[in-house]
């Protein structure tokens, strides 16, 4: 059972790995760095010339000295990467009688720049680094993680990431039919299947039970950190009042981030079809949440909502961890942190109803009534702002 999981996921996570950028085309072992010995010489040449003293001896070098020394000699411009350029000069800038013995063209120097770009290009920036992680506002990981993605994305639909675009009525599941066919099916399914269910005995369901909530944690998990990865340089670079309310943070990648977002909420009803085959309680605020939450997303994509990363970003946190719960406790592991994910739920729940008062109510007054105190105004329609107010606030009358 653990083995047939483990499986899965390793499979899942070499086919997202295998999809990025930067696979090998030469199949045969090789450095990059050269044949060893040449490379001894050609340190030899650059020490000499320092020493201009062809006598000199010069210290043997172990391989990692080496490729040391060739990096930061060919690192002309002292930046701590070595970019197209100074791969070019490393690889000319031989004594002038060895290259005629070596006799490289114009075309073999640039084939052999371009496989080393190529092959330790490992950020996908087109420069070698000698560190593997580059932290900035734009690489919050370390390295970019969108261009992943959109291999991977690219590979499964056939279409580049970049021509996605949310258009209502064209794109599956963009209009309010579909959306409430959807409902209407969920009800008839859990209600009619517990109904079903009464002389039944429950089904334990304990492997697809556990498969189900662990890629859930993974997909949320993978969603999360793209979207944070596009919105902490928009929040880093312009502030949070831009990261909200600006027409601009609605960007295309967070478009596509926020469309798979909302098709994952439709796999999640699959949670209460557990429930029912397990002849678990099944209480209103679960399938009130399940539904309300699908035509939330729905609603805010409608009305391209910038805030819609706020409550999203917060309800991948929880999911995140929330399903990683459910998977453990189908084990029969005990979590201690339990009791902080209904404080984090809480939490989620109060920050999320702060800002969208916050962008409705700087909104309206902006535009309707400017004497009162605002921000100015908010991306984002007044309907689908209206429904997110609604449909929060009902949670809070409903649930306490
Ligand atoms: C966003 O764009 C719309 C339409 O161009 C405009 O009416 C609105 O004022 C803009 N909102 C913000 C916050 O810039």
């Amino acid at each position: 059972m653990r083995a047939t999981l483990i499986l899965a996921i390793l499979s899942l996570m070499v086919a997202i790995v295998h999809a990025g950028p930067g696979t090998h085309r030469y199949k045969e072992p090789h450095s990059n760095y050269g044949d060893e010995k040449q490379n001894k010489h050609h340190i030899q040449e650059h020490m000499k010339a320092m020493a201009k003293d062809d006598d000199d001896k010069v210290p043997d070098l172990s391989e990692q000295d080496m490729i040391y020394y060739l990096f930061v000699i060919h690192d002309t411009n002292g930046d701590g990467y070595l970019d197209g350029h100074e791969l070019r000069a490393a690889f000319t800038d031989f004594d002038e009688d060895e290259v005629q013995d070596l006799d490289l063209t114009l075309q073999e120097v640039t084939d052999m720049v371009d496989h080393v770009l190529m092959e330790d290009d490992k950020n996908g920036d087109r420069m070698e680094h000698l560190k593997n992680l580059h932290f900035t506002p734009e690489t919050p990981f370390g390295l970019p993680l969108y261009p992943f993605f959109e291999k991977a994305y690219e590979a499964v639909v056939g279409e580049p990431a970049s021509k996605f675009r949310y258009i209502p009525s064209v794109t599956p599941l963009s209009t309010v039919n579909e959306v409430t066919m959807t409902c209407i099916t969920y009800f008839i399914v859990i209600f009619g299947g517990r109904f079903l269910m009464t002389n039944v005995a429950p089904f334990k369901l304990k492997a697809p039970f556990m498969i189900h909530n662990v890629l859930l944690t993974l997909v949320s998990g993978i969603l999360l950190v793209l979207m944070v990865e596009q919105i902490f340089p928009i929040f880093y670079r312009h502030g949070l009042m831009a990261a909200i309310c600006a027409n601009e943070t609605w960007t295309q990648p967070l478009e596509l981030l926020y469309y798979l977002n909302y098709l994952v909420k439709y796999w999640e009803l699959i949670d209460t079809i557990f429930l029912v085959l397990k002849k678990k309680k099944l209480e209103f605020l679960h399938y009130y949440h399940h539904s309300l939450t699908m035509v939330l997303c729905f609603t805010q994509l409608n009305g391209q909502t910038s805030v819609s990363w706020v409550p999203i970003t917060l309800n991948l946190t929880v999911h995140v961890l929330m399903y990683y719960y459910y998977f453990r406790t189908a084990a029969g592991a005990k979590i201690w942190w339990k009791k902080y994910l209904t404080t984090l739920q809480i939490t989620q729940f109060i920050i999320d109803l702060v800002v969208i008062y916050f962008c409705t109510y700087t909104y309206f007054a902006y535009t309707y009534w400017p004497h009162l105190p605002n921000m100015g105004s908010c991306a984002g329609t007044e309907t689908s702002a209206l429904f997110g107010c609604a449909l929060l606030s009902s949670y809070l009358s409903c649930c306490p």
